[in-house]
């Protein structure tokens, strides 16, 4: 990709509370790019699902959701969905529960990372994240990224989060969908090769900023 020198496009991936939104969203700022969340795009579908009283695993009626729906992400974080801030409501346990199988969904992911694609290609490039940036959404992105960290730091920087759920619930609605997001069929969760590696267990956020800042300037 960046061959044409057109468009830059860096691919966070990794599994909950491994850094990914943190981290990107600093290296956007950092390098003057824009950031996208797309795990907050599959919580979004997944608020207009139930919205409309479908089951999450509901097949087709699902995927016309996905391409029905009108998804907003604003630069400060808030998401919207056919016009309303649904910004609590996608990080809150219902959504959090149910957003496995939505993303398991083959025609709401095709959708969504066609809306994907078009996002960077509209701003020349940007800083995503997720499961499957590098593997699926942008295969020859300029730097492909891997964060993780062991699930207890990964649950107890979760826990922080959400203040109305204790550590044990967290650590096992995690642990649940980490295990549905790797082993599903369609784009599971997965290193690539080409992916730098980073446990973010014994690091400071600043230090893997720097530590990716530094590695984009050395590739341009
Ligand atoms: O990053 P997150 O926890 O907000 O993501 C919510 C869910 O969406 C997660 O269970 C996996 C799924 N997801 C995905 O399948 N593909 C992505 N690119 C991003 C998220």
């Amino acid at each position: 990709m960046a061959d044409d020198g057109a468009i830059t496009v860096i691919a966070i991936d990794g599994p909950a509370g491994s850094g990914k939104s943190t981290v990107a969203r600093r290296l956007a700022d950092s390098l003057g790019l824009e950031y996208l969340d797309t795990g907050a795009m599959y919580r979004a579908v997944t608020f207009a699902v139930l919205a409309r009283g479908l089951e999450p695993d509901g097949g087709e009626p699902v995927a016309e959701v996905a391409r029905d729906v009108r998804i907003l992400l604003e630069p400060d974080g808030s998401v919207l969905v056919d016009g309303v801030d649904v910004s609590t409501q996608i990080r809150g346990p219902e959504v959090s529960r149910a957003v496995s199988e939505v993303a398991a969904n083959q025609a709401v992911r095709a959708e969504l990372v066609s809306q994907q694609r078009e996002w960077a290609r509209r701003r020349s490039g940007g800083v995503l994240e997720g499961r499957d940036i590098g593997s699926v959404v942008f295969p020859d992105a300029d730097l492909k990224v891997y964060l993780t960290a062991s699930p207890e730091v990964r649950a107890q920087r979760r826990a922080k989060e959400v203040t109305d759920l204790d550590y044990g619930t967290v650590a096992a609605d995690m642990a649940r969908r980490d295990s549905f997001d790797s082993r599903r069929e369609h784009d599971p969760l997965r290193q690539t090769d080409d992916a730098v590696t980073i446990d973010t267990s014994e690091l400071t956020i600043d230090e893997v900023v720097t530590l990716l800042a530094d590695k984009v300037r050395a590739a341009r």
